[in-house]
């Protein structure tokens, strides 16, 4: 780890990149966290000689500093209480199913709200503390809204970003949180502030002409108020859409190994003519249940016959002490498991369902296996597994169902975009893409690919802190 006091570029998220696991024989090790952030984030952070702020994953860890995989992690420890109220409680219990247009009903406890406060500011004096003179520091997402004006009082040097990794929603859903003058106001400390997508960015505008005044936002500038009566600071709020490392997952998708065990993965499904896949942390957000019912009812209806198709669904544990994740994984395996039950047969499943996380070199071979992909999210920021999933495919095959609602489906015009709730809708999509034509196919998979390869990470993060570079120097010449 280089001298802490010296960093000039500073991620602060949530989770650090790895986890800790504690095996049940008492050994410890780290394993990459789950999420499209850390995806997204953590090649950047390879590309610069930066600092990482986060939480390692488990409740009372007191750690030291320290460089994993050549990143230098800060680890910001959070009691067994503070798990609870702050991240699973206000982060994943109140502001996510907000944020998701309240697809679960959203809870609203007070004492909650207090854990989020404490533990912004405590993500905040461990950025404060490592960072150089007017260093850059990018925070990220709903779980640290507060931390950019904690920090702007904290080190008015600093230059300040915050991204907000899923979606923002409209006023008239926004303003239901009791804390929502105090939530914008955390966000209006950084210089700029990044969405996925334009309808995101413009949500926020609107609740901070709702909040403080039809005049204060022109375009995507922001007069904020000085919380000390001085002058004026202008912020900028603007949609800049995440991406992935896609050479890497190409680079991983082409290698020989690879593609030996996207066939073996075919051949241990029985090699039927088609394989759907979705993949999709357990989340209520991602319509894996308006997916299930889509294909059972193809089942029944004879459209689809199991031994000719099968969907393996990935769905990685996620959230796992939240009542609303419980109650999902519930339903879902109890749906899984009758559809199972009805159609499979001794020597082919309907559904190969599987509750894990996997390394990134089994999702690009079960990318490349995939025929179909399903994308069916009531509610998503971006969706990077659509990305993903295009990027593997090097041999311009295979056909992207994207639901409308994934941030992904603003840029990725060319797959099949589908509205979840219509089941029928759906099922005449899922249909449209087993049959869909090899040339088809093809064109649609090449112009996909373009699009990907034009917005890659690095774009995304060049783009972000060129940006916010430049809000900052306007700023401070006002
Ligand atoms: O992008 C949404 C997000 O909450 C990220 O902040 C996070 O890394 C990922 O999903 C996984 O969620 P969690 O950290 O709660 O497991």
């Amino acid at each position: 780890m280089t001298d802490s006091s010296q960093n000039d570029f500073i991620v602060v998220s949530n989770r650090l990149p790895v986890d800790r696991v504690v095996e049940p024989d008492g050994t410890a090790h780290w394993r990459r966290s789950p999420g499209g952030l850390v995806t997204a984030l953590e090649p950047v952070m390879r590309a610069s000689e930066g600092a990482w702020v986060g939480w390692a994953g488990k409740p009372d860890l007191e750690l030291e500093p320290f460089t994993e995989d050549g990143i230098d992690l800060v680890p910001v420890p959070l009691s067994a209480l503070e798990v609870q109220r702050y991240y699973e409680g206000f982060s994943n219990d109140t502001l996510w199913p907000l944020y998701h247009d309240v697809i679960a009903a959203p809870s609203y406890h007070r004492e909650w709200w207090e854990a989020y406060q404490v533990v912004n500011q405590r993500f905040t004096d461990a950025a404060a503390e490592v960072a150089a003179p007017g260093a850059t520091v990018w925070v990220q997402d709903y779980q640290l809204q507060l931390v950019p004006a904690m920090l702007r009082a904290q080190r008015p040097d600093l230059v300040i970003g915050f991204f907000n990794h899923i979606p923002f929603p409209p006023y008239g859903i926004y303003a239901q949180l009791p804390w929502r003058r105090q939530i914008v106001e955390g966000l209006l400390g950084a210089d700029l502030i990044g969405f996925q997508r334009v309808a995101d960015a413009g949500n926020f505008t609107r609740a901070v002409r709702r909040l403080y005044g039809p005049t204060t936002t022109k375009g995507t500038s922001i007069r904020v108020p000085s919380p000390d009566g001085g002058p004026e600071r202008i912020a900028i709020a603007k949609a800049f859409p995440i991406s992935i490392d896609v050479a890497s997952f190409e680079e991983l998708a082409r290698r020989p190994e690879t593609i030996e065990r996207a066939r073996q993965i075919r051949e241990e499904l029985g090699n039927p003519t088609t394989i759907m896949l979705g993949v999709d942390r357990l989340d209520y957000t991602k319509g894996i249940r308006h997916r299930l019912k889509a294909y059972g009812e193809l089942l029944r209806d004879g459209d689809i016959e199991v031994g000719d198709a099968v969907l393996v669904q990935v769905a990685s544990p996620s959230r796992e002490r939240v009542a609303a994740y419980m109650q999902l994984r519930d339903e879902i395996e109890l749906t899984v498991g009758r559809l199972n039950g009805t159609y499979s047969t001794i020597s082919h499943s309907a559904i190969a369902y599987l509750h894990h996380g996997y390394p990134r070199e089994e999702m690009a071979a079960l990318y490349l296996a995939a025929d179909i992909m399903l994308v069916t999210a009531l509610r998503d920021g971006m969706n990077l597994v659509a990305k993903e999933y295009v990027a593997c495919r090097h041999d311009d095959d295979g056909v992207l169902l994207l639901s409308e609602f994934a941030g992904a489906a603003d840029e990725l015009k060319n797959a099949l975009l589908i509205n979840p709730h219509d089941i029928d809708g759906l099922k005449e999509s899922m249909v449209k893409a087993l049959r869909m034509p090899k040339k088809e196919r093809a064109s649609r998979m090449r112009s996909l690919r373009r699009r990907v390869r034009d917005n890659d990470v690095s774009s995304w993060s060049d783009s972000f802190l060129t940006t916010l570079r430049q809000s900052a120097d306007a700023a401070r010449s006002m």
